[in-house]
This record gives structure tokens, sequence and C-alpha cells, in this order.
């Protein structure tokens, strides 16, 4: 789909994906505010007061008017205007400090170096964000690079098997990914990246369950300085 597409079908009134963020974002975002989950082996990982997100793909910013209310200070970037412009307006509803803390860019994530996207982020999201594969690398690569030491990058969509097992989502396999694949797509940066969860996620929904593929990442802190003897 092009960004045009995205327009029309964020055209009509309603929240395309609703307001509430997604589950899987909630439940591991709030173990990470809370040095758990993410970073069991990590004394002394807190959070800056304000940390900072970057929210790939936003759509109507359901995860990033979340974020930004839990004290995340957010670049929400998606190239659908009309998406963008939705999220918005609900967050006209927000307090002015909430709002303070989005920056919202209608912008490719192809090319976010145009769009003027520099970190470093404590948290990257990529949530149902479904391009072709090659381009899907290099986004990935490219923001492994903004993360903060400890930082975490969170990729969640729906999963190849969804397809014959699960339910909804896009039909093209071609643009459908596992955990393996993001696995493999950051590969290369393995010095720089750790991946510390992959694996399926179950999602009901008014059918079956619709399976998602959940991939977490962090960052390795730099090797503290060891003293002298
Ligand atoms: C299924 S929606 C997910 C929205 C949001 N992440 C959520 O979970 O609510 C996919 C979004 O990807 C955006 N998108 C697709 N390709 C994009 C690209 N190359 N650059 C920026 N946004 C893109 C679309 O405009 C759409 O809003």
């Amino acid at each position: 789909m092009e960004a045009a597409d995205w327009d029309a079908r964020y055209a009509q009134s309603e929240l395309v994906w609703g307001a509430p963020p997604n589950s899987t974002v909630v439940e591991h975002v709030y173990g990470m505010e809370r040095g758990i989950t993410l970073r069991p082996d990590t004394p002394g990982g807190e959070l800056p007061e304000h940390p900072r997100a970057l929210d790939l793909a936003c759509g109507e910013g359901r995860n990033t008017l979340w974020l930004a209310t839990h004290g995340w200070q957010v670049d929400a970037v998606d190239y659908s205007q009309v998406g963008i412009d939705k999220g918005r307006t609900v967050a006209t509803r927000l307090s002015r400090s909430v709002r303070s803390r989005i920056g919202w860019h209608c912008a490719d994530v192809t090319d976010l170096a145009a769009a003027g996207i520099t970190g470093p982020y404590e948290l990257v999201l990529m949530v149902f964000l479904h391009l072709p594969a090659e381009q899907r690398r290099t986004v990935l690569r490219y923001v492994a690079d903004l993360l903060a030491p400890e930082g975490t990058l969170l990729i969640l969509g729906h999963d190849s098997i969804n397809l014959t097992e699960g339910y909804g989502g896009p039909q093209d396999p071609s643009i459908l990914f596992t955990p393996g694949d993001i696995a493999a797509d950051l590969g290369p940066a393995a010095d720089r990246i750790r991946i510390r969860h992959a694996d399926r996620v179950h999602r009901p929904t008014e059918g079956r369950d619709a399976i998602d593929a959940l991939v977490l990442a962090t960052r390795p802190a730099p090797e503290s300085a060891v003293e002298p003897a």
C-alpha cells in the first residue's frame, strides 16, 4: 500500500486501530519502565525522567499517545498525513505537557535521515509495519544504530504463519515475517544489538487468534572501564 492508500483508509471518522495501545507493547514497555522483563541483568539501567521513543509507522498514534501519557518523549513517524492528523486530534484532548512530548513527522520510514530523525532513543517501536524484506532490513539496521546504550528495539507484526494458522492481516506473504527473519535482519549488527526475545504471540480477535511475531532487542551498554590495578 502507498501513502495515498493509507490516507484513504484513515479518512473514515473512526479510529481504524482503536484508541487503546497494543497490549503486547504495553506489557513490555511497562516492564521496561520498571527495569524488569527487558533488563533483568542491567543493574542501574534506569530510564531518564523523559526517555525518548521513536514510533515507526505510528498510524493514528495509539502507541505514541500511550507512551507520551507515560512520560515518554516520542517522535511519531508515518507517511500518511491523514493518520498523523488523526493522532494530533486525539492528542488535543490530552494535557499540554503530554502534547508537548510528541513530535509528529509525516515522513517515509525508509528515509529517516531526510526527516531529521536522529537518536539516541531508549525505545524504538516498529509495530505492524510491513515492508518488503529488503526495505525492512535496511530500516531495522538503521534504527538499531539510533538506540541509546541499553535502549530497546521492539518489533511486532503479523507472523508469516498468520496466513494459514491465524486471522486477518495482510495476505501478501512477501511482507510478512517471522521472529527468525527479524533476528537475521539484525544479525550483522550483532556487536551493537542483542536479541533478548524472539517469539510468536497469539492475539485474540473476533475470529480465531491472530499470530504475531515479536522481537525485542537491546543495545548493550558500553563495557565499563576496567580500573588499572
Ligand atoms: C497497520 S498500520 C499500523 C499503525 C500503528 N503502528 C499501529 O499499530 O497502530 C501500518 C502503518 O504503516 C504506515 N507505513 C507503511 N509504510 C510506510 C513507510 N514507508 N513510511 C512511513 N509509514 C509507513 C502506514 O501509513 C500505516 O499507518
